[in-house]
């Protein structure tokens, strides 16, 4: 039985432990907070409640000895937590993205777990969910051909959706907790995993991007553009790009987060379009019009999955099974560190982008830039109680407006706590 550990007990605990719970092969042995009422509410959830609680997550680490930990903190806290577990001699170390703040933390987390031969991974569920790993399968017969465009669009509605500890709002307000803003170097990761991974790619050359508004509140509404690298002279070019849309007064049902994707391929041979991820299972999926995975090829409209769960959590489950099995089986997990870093490069890219405003090269983002301070991103503007008052008037407008248009989800709902 493999014995593992939690630390930070907050909202995606609820999601990351469900495959332990499950699994045969595993113990949630111990589980570590600084807020104990939080952890042991989380314990009382998951009918565990006689496991122990550690307030600080270093004794739980030297007395437990774990074979697994789950790290899911705040953003600046993973590098020094991974290194400290690493250290401690705990073989598989599970972190939630994005990996960290800084290049050259994620070059240290990497370097630190290869020589105390630890397994780490760079948990990102997206790519573990039943309808994209459908998805991945068509795309590898060629259902489509070879795909030349990548575009997805992250819509932020309204709700209703799953309660959200007010806790985790404020931290990713201060940057020094979360290195960039909410949606693109932490929510997007997951949009930029896919970009690589459903296009077979392991990075891209060039991006530019365009953030209509980075404060401490939001880094949205964004678009972001780029260019996969060829692979053959002769290759044919690819593209991507993805948006962010706020609609916070669009009643949209969700089990999870405030928000859904949409994505749409074009190959060379046809063009797939994959309906909805985090809020899977609403009222869209029940409408026969939004089948999870639509194929236009050879003249002929088919669809797929419709089988398959439509529920985000099975992303978590699998991902977690994934890992339990790569510890078991001594395999590489998805992702590895390697993989984890380039996603923090991905999603920096932007920012970078938007400050400089011009185009930026993958290689920009290094380690080595971080030092001479070519390639930081800037601290969000604050918002100040005018900007502030006007974004909430704009809001008020859009949901008057979706009123008179018959909205009928009347409610002043804005999840973020301005
Ligand atoms: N995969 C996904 O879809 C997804 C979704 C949401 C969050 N996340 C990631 O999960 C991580 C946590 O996010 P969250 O939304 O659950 O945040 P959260 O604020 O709800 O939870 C974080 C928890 O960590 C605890 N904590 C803080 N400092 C600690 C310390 N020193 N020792 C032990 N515990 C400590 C807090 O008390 C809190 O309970 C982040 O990396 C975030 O990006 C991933």
């Amino acid at each position: 039985m493999l014995r593992v550990g939690i630390i930070g007990c907050g909202d995606i605990a609820n999601l990351n432990v469900l495959g332990y719970l499950r699994s045969q092969e595993t113990e949630l042995v111990a589980v570590s907070d600084t807020d104990l009422q939080v952890a042991g509410k989380k314990l009382e959830r998951w009918g565990l409640r006689t496991v122990p609680i550690y307030e600080d997550y270093k004794k739980m680490i030297d007395r437990e000895d774990l074979d697994i930990v789950e790290i899911l903190t705040p953003h600046h806290l993973h590098a020094p937590m991974t290194e400290y577990c690493a250290k401690a001699g705990v073989p598989g170390i599970s972190v939630q993205k994005p990996m960290a703040h800084t290049i050259t933390d994620c070059d240290n987390m990497i370097r630190v777990c290869e020589e105390e031969n630890v397994k780490l991974k760079l948990y990102e569920n997206f790519r573990f969910y039943p309808v994209y790993l459908r998805a991945k399968i068509l795309l590898e017969q060629e259902i489509i051909g070879e795909p030349l465009n990548f575009r997805i669009n992250t819509v932020a509605h309204g709700g209703p959706s799953m309660a959200i500890d007010m806790k985790a709002f404020l931290w990713r307000r201060n940057f020094e907790n979360c290195g960039g803003g909410m949606w693109i170097y932490d929510d997007g990761i997951h949009k930029l995993s896919m970009a690589l991974w459903l296009m077979d790619q392991e990075k891209v050359d060039e991006l530019y991007s365009w953030i209509d508004y980075f404060t401490t509140v939001q880094d949205s509404p964004s678009l972001l553009f780029w260019k996969y690298p060829s692979k053959e002279l002769d290759d044919p070019p690819k593209y991507g790009s993805m948006q962010f849309t706020l609609a916070p007064n669009v009643y949209y049902p969700s089990n999870y987060y405030d928000c859904d994707e949409f994505i749409e391929i074009s190959g060379t041979k046809g063009m797939m379009w994959l309906n909805q991820c985090t809020s899977g299972g609403n009222i869209i999926s029940k409408t026969p019009q939004y089948p999870p995975i639509v194929v236009y090829s050879g003249g002929e409209v088919k669809s797929y999955g419709e089988e398959l769960p439509r529920d985000w959590r099975y992303s978590f489950i699998n991902s977690t099974e994934h890992f339990i099995s790569a510890i078991q089986e001594g395999s590489n997990p998805i992702y590895t560190g390697e993989q984890g870093k380039n996603l923090c490069i991905f999603a920096k890219m932007p920012y970078v982008s938007t400050q400089k405003k011009r185009i930026v090269r993958w290689e920009e983002i290094t380690s080595e830039n971080e030092q001479n301070g070519s390639c930081n991103i800037n601290d969000p503007v604050e918002t100040d109680g005018g900007t502030l008052i006007k974004y909430l008037n704009r809001i008020r407008k859009d949901l008057k407006k979706g009123i008179q248009e018959g909205l009928q989800h009347k409610e002043f709902k804005y999840q973020y706590d301005l």
